[in-house]
């Protein structure tokens, strides 16, 4: 019988330890281990095959730690098959109570990425695991959750790394594992009799359910399930997704993947005959939403640049008040907003920091709450009262781009559904239901522009200026097209609406400015066609992204991009690819950090 004792607090961690194991002595057991983490993060493990008493660890200054007691089921009794297991780099600590039943594939598909175990046992699978993830630009947190999802069995889990100092995870399904709470000092352990000897409170972890517990402090989740009465759903990140393939970076390969990433997000919610949408996994009712007076989106970043498109989509279809606002501004102003507003929360990754505190204070104020999220379970998606899920599939690279795309696609439904509830009749509804459908093979068709933008790219690699114009829906465009270069090539690029050229940015064309210039056909053609004259004039330099059969274009631009002709409403999610390709390829020619550039994180979880 294995047992698991954990402890973080402001108490030294050692002595409380050894404690807590000195009351499991009526375990039956063949090895124990224990680890013991700085307040740097560094961690101390000791391991031992044998008896407790013999074990005498040397100990760090410590407020963190866990022992564990092995009973053997995989593997001979010796020090390497005791616990805490680690991954490649020691820097995964975990322990683990319970039977992995699926640990012989796991361990091959990572033996195959070049991971090296030490162990006979199926537990140290799990810290090789959560290390791909982190290894694939994961935070903590998530390389945890999607590394217990892959794990089929039984199992109690406990995890200090030494990337989050004086922090244990824990996850549980069909062992036990209890917290226990007294003040500053937070314990962790299969047995609850032995919890109940520290701790002045007991919470009971359920099934499926991992925790993250600190110093006071702990918040638990759930691994696979959303909590406020949504349906159930797995994660579903398979091993494939965390690898790139026959591409050099996950960038590249997540934008070649949108094809298939549009048509998941697509997949059953729309019903032709109606010419309208289900959302199965919003617990939104049809009254919920007609009742709603006005709409507010909030995101940061590329989730922004989405929300503007929604917004727009919302007034043109749903004929909705709506406005688009920053995170990170909407949580300190005094927003008015009221019970019958919905409030539209945008975040990829479902963590980030200023929108969750946007969620909470929508919520205070009364409004009802939405989240568009692609990660199942995330806080965002479960704190809403309710979330539409873009089904993007796991986005490693930190520049968002099937991600973007996939909100999209998801706002252009949502503004189906919204205007289908009022005055969008089921022909429209039928209409842009049949655009929705082509997108797949359209972006399929966009995607053959690679070798000519690796070439463009190739030819202005060492080009500094570049602003992106577009208008109408691909303003937004125009926005994401200057902040992917920022991020992954480091190029500073501007990115606006064309109209707003002429009331300053014009100074800066020359000869050394390229422009890249975003003009579908559509309703907003004429009005940047002056733009394209202006900016000829002042000999610089334009790359056009336009309707395929559009020769006007070829005229006056230096480059053309073409992308198919669609709905004005739907170009985004076409000429969102070439921009997203540019920056990539002018950051492979510059030699950048693609996939994890400087300074950014997947999810930004601070302020
Ligand atoms: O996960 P979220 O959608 O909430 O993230 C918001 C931004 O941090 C994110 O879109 C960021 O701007 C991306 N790196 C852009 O590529």
């Amino acid at each position: 019988m294995s047992a698991i004792f954990g402890y973080v607090g402001n108490e030294p961690a050692k002595e409380l330890i050894l404690t807590g194991m000195a009351k499991f002595s009526g375990h039956k057991y063949d090895s124990c281990g224990l680890v013991l983490q700085s307040q740097t993060g560094a961690l101390e493990i000791e391991k031992m095959a044998g008896s407790l008493k013999e074990l005498s660890c040397k100990g760090i200054v410590s407020h963190c730690g866990f022992f564990h007691l092995r009973w053997a089921t995989h593997g001979s009794i010796c020090i390497s098959n005791a616990h805490p297991l680690t991954d490649c780099k020691s820097k995964i600590s975990i322990a683990h109570n319970g039977l992995i039943e699926n640990y012989q594939s796991l361990k091959s598909k990572l033996q195959s990425l070049g991971h090296e175990f030490v162990s006979e046992t199926d537990s140290e699978v799990i810290a090789h695991l959560i290390e791909q993830f982190i290894n694939s630009g994961s935070d903590t947190i998530d390389a945890f959750k999607f590394a217990i999802s892959q794990l089929e069995g039984t199992f109690a889990i406990a995890m200090i790394t030494e990337y989050d100092p004086e922090t244990i995870y824990v996850a549980k399904n069909g062992s036990p594992l209890f917290l226990g709470e007294s003040d500053n000092s937070m314990f962790v352990s299969s047995d609850a009799s032995v919890i109940g000897s520290f701790s002045e409170r007991i919470v009971y972890l359920d099934d499926q359910e991992y925790c993250v517990i600190k110093q006071g402090d702990y918040s638990i989740g759930s691994l696979y399930n959303f909590t406020n009465s949504m349906q159930s759903e797995k994660f579903n990140i398979e091993l494939e997704m965390i690898e790139k393939g026959k591409y050099d970076h996950f960038m590249c390969k997540e934008i070649f993947e949108q094809p298939s990433r549009i048509e998941d997000c697509l997949r059953g919610r729309m019903n032709e005959k109606e010419g309208n949408i289900h959302f199965s996994d919003s617990s939104f009712s049809h009254k919920d939403l007609f009742g709603i007076k006005d709409m507010v989106f909030i995101a940061c970043g590329s989730s922004w640049h989405a929300a503007l498109i929604g917004n727009m989509m919302i007034e043109n279809l749903a004929k909705i008040s709506s406005k688009v606002e920053y995170a990170s501004e909407f949580r300190y102003r005094q927003p008015v907003i009221s019970e019958s507003s919905l409030v539209i929360l945008l975040s990829q990754s479902g963590e980030t920091a200023d929108t969750l505190a946007s969620l909470r204070r929508a919520k205070e104020l009364g409004a009802k709450t939405l989240a568009i999220s692609n990660a199942v379970g995330s806080t965002i998606a479960r704190e809403a009262d309710s979330c539409i899920y873009t089904h993007s599939g796991l986005e490693i690279g930190v520049a968002s781009t099937k991600g973007f795309t996939s909100q999209i696609a998801v706002l252009s439904m949502l503004a189906v559904y919204c205007g289908r509830m009022r005055k969008l009749s089921i022909f429209e509804g039928r209409e842009i239901l049949d655009s929705l459908k082509n997108l797949p093979q359209l972006i399929d068709k966009v995607l053959k522009s690679d070798d000519q933008l690796k070439q463009l790219a190739q030819e202005i690699y060492t080009q500094q200026f570049f602003l992106f114009l577009g208008r109408g829906f691909n303003y937004p465009i125009a926005l994401e097209g200057a902040l992917k270069l920022k991020e992954v090539a480091y190029l500073h690029a501007d990115g606006m609406t064309a109209g707003e050229m002429k009331h300053g940015p014009i100074a800066l064309i020359d000869e050394n400015m390229y422009v890249v210039v975003i003009i579908p056909n559509g309703t907003a053609y004429d009005k940047i066609t002056s733009n394209l004259a202006e900016i000829k004039a002042r000999q610089g330099k334009i790359i056009a992204i336009g309707t395929e059969g559009n020769t006007e274009l070829q005229n006056i631009a230096d480059h053309v991009i073409y992308v198919p002709l669609t709905l004005d409403m739907l170009t985004p999610i076409l000429t969102a690819i070439p921009i997203q390709l540019f920056a990539y390829h002018l950051a492979v020619f510059r030699g950048m950090y693609i996939d994890q550039p400087r300074n950014l994180a997947k999810s930004v979880t601070v302020e």
